[in-house]
């Protein structure tokens, strides 16, 4: 086994370990893949300041995210099909999460139940939902999570309709997969993955197959999306959604001031800017660079999160830095699970945890509270996506 430093290191065995068509899947974004590219590359124009001479002892990167104390402000972000890149995904991330003190979000398209994650974990983890037509399978799916204690609702409010991501419809992505002879050949190079899947039993969209009403390929992302997902989605509906959850509610999916105040106008408990990992608009701006904007508009009224690009602990501290109180990690965690299983998510939380832990103090800041703006070069027109960079 290669000595594991680095996310890249993760994503290279994950990409020999599981078949293809779920790589893909994580490792894309839609059309031309401009906005997932930047979503990491900006982070880049941000420079760290390096001061010297300060103690650097007794760090600490304990903070909270929605009031729940984290060992540091990196949750693990909603991710379909989970449970597809390594058997009892969700499980096993969420495990992961839980003993390392960091947020679990489950997905809606998770291939484990919310049932089954509850069952085999012992705190509350977050919940994320798409806005569905059915209200049934929503209320229904609201008390399932407040039965499995969730203690937060993460709804995302970027996908009534699916960004194209070329390769999920040339591979005919689905869970389980369909039996080609190109998937075959290549899952018969994925040995212990393949063991592990014959292990479980949860190998189907877990909260859905059996819940779900008038689906004809539950398997299927795409059909399920274009079939049961609410096109017509606005804010009185996402309201609507509050009330029937009554808990704690996180907006994923912000991108602009506008939207900003309209979701803390209703009262959200945190916003997520995100673009979906650069999954759903390509040609949108990166996450980090509409950050500022957001701060600007309702960092004073309400806790601003971000995910979309997160590939390292560096990343994690310039988000906060410009003042985001939370970050997520969702491809970053992706690689160790599909590379090692829980102990490979646990790598991945090491590995940024140290880089955050230790870029932290070379900036001259030994608790997560006090990083903020003094600790950055941001390039002028940076949070002005007008200004070409
Ligand atoms: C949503 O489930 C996605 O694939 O981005």
């Amino acid at each position: 086994m290669p000595v594991i430093t680095s996310i890249e290191d993760l994503r290279q065995i994950y990409r020999r370990r599981v078949p293809r068509m779920f790589y893909d899947y994580a490792e894309s974004g839609s059309w031309t893949e401009q906005t997932f590219r930047e979503n990491t590359s900006d982070f880049a124009w941000i420079k760290l300041r390096q001061r010297v001479a300060v103690d650097m002892a007794g760090r600490s990167t304990k903070s909270t995210m929605i009031g729940e104390e984290v060992a540091m402000p990196v949750a693990l972000a909603p991710v379909g099909l989970t449970g597809m890149q390594h058997a009892d995904g969700e499980i096993k991330a969420a495990r992961a999460a839980e003993k390392f003190g960091v947020p679990f979000t489950l997905s809606t398209m998770s291939i484990c139940s919310i049932e089954d994650v509850a069952e085999n974990t012992s705190k509350p983890f977050w919940f994320q939902v798409y806005t569905l037509k059915d209200d049934d399978f929503m209320r229904r799916l609201f008390e399932r999570a407040r039965a499995a204690k969730c203690s937060a609702l993460v709804i995302t409010v970027d996908l009534q309709v699916l960004g194209q991501r070329h390769r999920d419809l040339k591979n005919g992505l689905s869970a389980p997969p369909k039996l080609t002879p190109a998937s075959i050949a290549n899952m018969m190079t994925k040995v212990q993955w393949g063991l592990g899947m014959l292990g479980t039993k949860r190998r189907f969209f877990g909260n859905i197959v059996g819940h779900a009403k008038g689906v004809s390929d539950p398997g299927s992302l795409s059909e399920w999306t274009s079939q049961a997902f609410d096109p017509s989605l606005d804010w009185k509906r996402i309201a609507q959604f509050k009330e029937w959850w009554g808990g704690k509610l996180i907006v994923k999916g912000i991108m602009e001031p506008e939207d900003a105040r309209r979701a803390a106008d209703m009262g959200a408990d945190a916003i997520v800017v995100s673009n979906h990992g650069g999954r759903q608009l390509d040609g949108a701006v990166s996450s980090i660079r509409m950050l500022p904007q957001v701060m600007d508009a309702v960092g004073d009224r309400v806790e601003v999160h971000l995910d979309s690009g997160i590939r390292s602990g560096q990343d994690v501290l310039k988000a906060l830095s410009l003042g985001a109180k939370g970050t997520y990690v969702g491809r970053a965690y992706t690689y160790g699970l599909g590379a090692m299983g829980e102990a490979g998510v646990t790598k991945a939380l090491e590995v940024i945890h140290k880089e955050l832990d230790v870029s932290m103090a070379l900036c001259g800041e030994t608790d997560i509270a006090n990083v903020g703006p003094h600790m950055l070069y941001v390039p002028q027109g940076f949070g002005d996506p007008t200004v070409p960079l």
